[in-house]
């Protein structure tokens, strides 16, 4: 492993400060492995700042905490894609915000990245869902690591224990309660009997859900993941058009009542197999590790030989999505 990672942060939001901060803490996983990271540039929507010596990443924190973007310390309204290939680096942070139409902006800063023989770890599931064979295939041809094991499950290790999972075994199926905005809805439901409307406002209050819940309720962002985790774990080419997606908004308090009188909850499950790829609200007996309450999510893999092995663990929040964003950056550099 070389001595000194050289990173660019391209998105600088809640992720990307989350990371920041953890650089600056002298007991992180990176420094306990010895190994030394140099932030060479950070760049946001507004603009960007630049320095091949290495950033001061505290100052970078303090201004984008205080004025909402980096630029006014570089240069306002430069570039992440010249940032991208205009500047001295190993790998790229792209953070971006999440467009499942178009992938974009992350699509274009990951592609550059590559094309300039930059390493990439994301936690951008858009770029992923329009172009997964296209992206794995450039990262190939230009020999580079792409890495985006934060797109699927938060903190949970779900894409490295597919690929663990795979080299013994077979994966045949895999389900999984993949948003946590949804289970945490249907759980005080069920435990409260309150109506979706209620709860979805209390949720939105507490922060649990965002302003527009749509991609959430609606199932759209189960089915990115159930896309990424079925083309990287089951060699597919899905997109979303592939999902047969069913909302949750005909799910009621009754609904829940009978089905835990019956032994069952409700879960929103995401799942891949050999029939294609759905999501859709399922009966899951009350006994079984799918039936997780409140944000956590569940993943669970049936195998040829193994039968079910199934992960639990927090599948969002800047803290628990960092964990996964280090290590796929550890894992690049250890391959430096
Ligand atoms: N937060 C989580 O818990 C979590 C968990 C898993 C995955 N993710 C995914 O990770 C990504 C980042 O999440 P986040 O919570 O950090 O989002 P965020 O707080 O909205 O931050 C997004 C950042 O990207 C910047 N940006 C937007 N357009 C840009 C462009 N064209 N060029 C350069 N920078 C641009 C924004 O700059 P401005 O502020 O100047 O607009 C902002 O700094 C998203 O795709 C999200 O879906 C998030």
């Amino acid at each position: 492993m070389r001595g000194t990672v050289r990173l660019i942060f391209v998105g600088f939001g809640n992720l990307g400060r989350g990371l920041g901060r953890i650089l600056l803490q002298d007991d992180n996983p990176l420094k306990r492995r010895g190994m030394e990271v140099k932030v060479v540039a950070v760049v946001d929507e507004k603009g960007g700042v630049v320095d091949e010596k290495g950033l001061d990443l505290g100052r970078v924190l303090e201004t984008a905490e205080k004025e909402g973007s980096v630029a006014s310390l570089g240069k306002p309204g430069l570039s992440a894609v010249e940032v991208i290939r205009e500047t001295d680096a190993d790998v790229v942070f792209e953070l971006t915000p999440t467009n499942i139409k178009t992938g974009e902006p992350g699509l274009t800063h990951i592609k550059e990245a590559m094309k300039s023989g930059k390493h990439v770890v994301t936690s951008n599931k858009g770029p992923l869902v329009v172009a997964y064979r296209e992206l794995t295939e450039l990262a190939q041809n230009k020999g580079v690591q792409f890495k985006y094991s934060a797109t699927v499950g938060g903190a949970i290790p779900v894409l490295s224990l597919a690929k663990r999972l795979s080299s013994g075994d077979r994966i045949v199926a895999i389900r999984g309660v993949l948003n946590g905005t949804t289970n945490y809805i249907l759980t005080r439901m069920e435990r409260e009997g309150l109506p979706q409307d209620i709860v979805l406002r209390e949720a939105q209050e507490l922060g649990i859900a965002e302003k527009d819940p749509t991609l959430d309720l609606e199932g759209i962002d189960t089915a990115c993941k159930i896309v990424i985790l079925a083309n990287s774990t089951l060699g597919l080419s899905a997109t979303l058009s592939d999902v047969k997606c069913t909302v949750i908004s005909r799910i009621t308090p009754e609904a829940l009542r009978l089905a835990k009188e019956a032994g069952y909850t409700i879960r929103l499950i995401g799942s891949a197999d050999s029939r294609g790829l759905s999501v859709q609200p399922s009966l899951v007996p009350l006994d079984h590790p799918l039936a997780v309450s409140g944000t956590l999510n569940a993943i669970c893999f049936e195998l040829e030989y193994a039968r079910e092995i199934t992960i639990t663990g927090f599948g969002a929040g800047p803290r628990e999505t960092s964990s996964a964003l280090l290590s796929d950056l550890i894992e690049v550099a250890q391959n430096l």
